[in-house]
């Protein structure tokens, strides 16, 4: 499903943020991400979600080589592909729903089973009164459950969470993963990056390890 070998990122000039990084995750796999802040946890995430392309190494995303891949196959790979933003990336300017619903639209969901679905996913994170409200008028915390519902609502294949919780109670932390673990329950691939030390002992499973840029042997 994802294959990294030796793969690693610069950011223009500067010391590489990943390096030497070697890893098989196999489909349907669940793996936490986890490491010091600046450890990589994000710049690995967006290596997986083609945001960035690998320095140097081989990445291969269901089977793809993405280190030589043309564009079109790389747009196919990405529709796959459900990410929850670190910095959440909601769109300004349309309603809750509409940020939810943008991804089936483009996938060409008829209208009514995406009322259907989007409401569904914005009642079960508890948003169903804030439906029409914009990404600004609501606290983080409801702005990062925004973005998660907008991540799994086509039920992607792989999803790459980046901290999808920090901004979210205890509670609510866990009502997310429980959409995570039901994904994964489905068959994704789920990799989700976190601080939580409550969440990883509340849903115990492998992990990938990151410490500058290196990734550690998951003891
Ligand atoms: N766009 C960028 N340009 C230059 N350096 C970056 C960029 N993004 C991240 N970095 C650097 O890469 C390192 C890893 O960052 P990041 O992947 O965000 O770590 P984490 O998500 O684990 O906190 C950090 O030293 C950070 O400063
Ligand atoms: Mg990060």
């Amino acid at each position: 499903m994802i294959r990294l070998r030796e793969v690693s990122l610069n950011y223009g000039h500067a010391a590489a943020v990943l390096a030497g990084i070697d890893a098989d995750i196999p489909a349907g796999a669940f793996r936490w991400v986890l490491g010091a802040s600046g450890a990589g946890k994000s710049s690995l995430l967006r290596l997986l979600n083609l945001g960035a392309r690998p320095s140097a190494g081989r990445l291969e995303l269901f089977g793809v080589p993405v280190h030589r891949a043309r564009r079109a196959v790389l747009a196919r790979l990405r529709r796959r592909t459900g990410t929850v933003f670190q910095d959440l990336r909601l769109l300004p300017e349309l309603s809750v729903f509409d940020n939810v619903a943008l991804r089936l639209r483009l996938d060409g969901l008829a209208e009514d089973r995406i009322e259907l679905e989007v409401t569904e996913m914005l009642r079960w994170v508890g948003l169903g009164r804030k439906l029409r409200a914009l990404p600004g008028a609501l606290s983080g915390g409801e702005q990062q459950r925004v973005a998660v519902a907008r991540a799994v609502v086509h039920r992607p294949p792989l999803l790459l969470a980046d901290e999808p919780t920090g901004a979210l109670d205890e509670v609510q932390a866990v009502r997310l993963m429980q959409l995570f673990v039901e994904l994964h329950q489905m068959g994704s691939t789920v990799l989700v990056a976190t601080h939580s030390e409550m969440l990883v002992r509340r849903f115990p499973n492998p992990a990938l390890r990151l410490q500058r840029g290196r990734l550690l042997d998951d003891a």
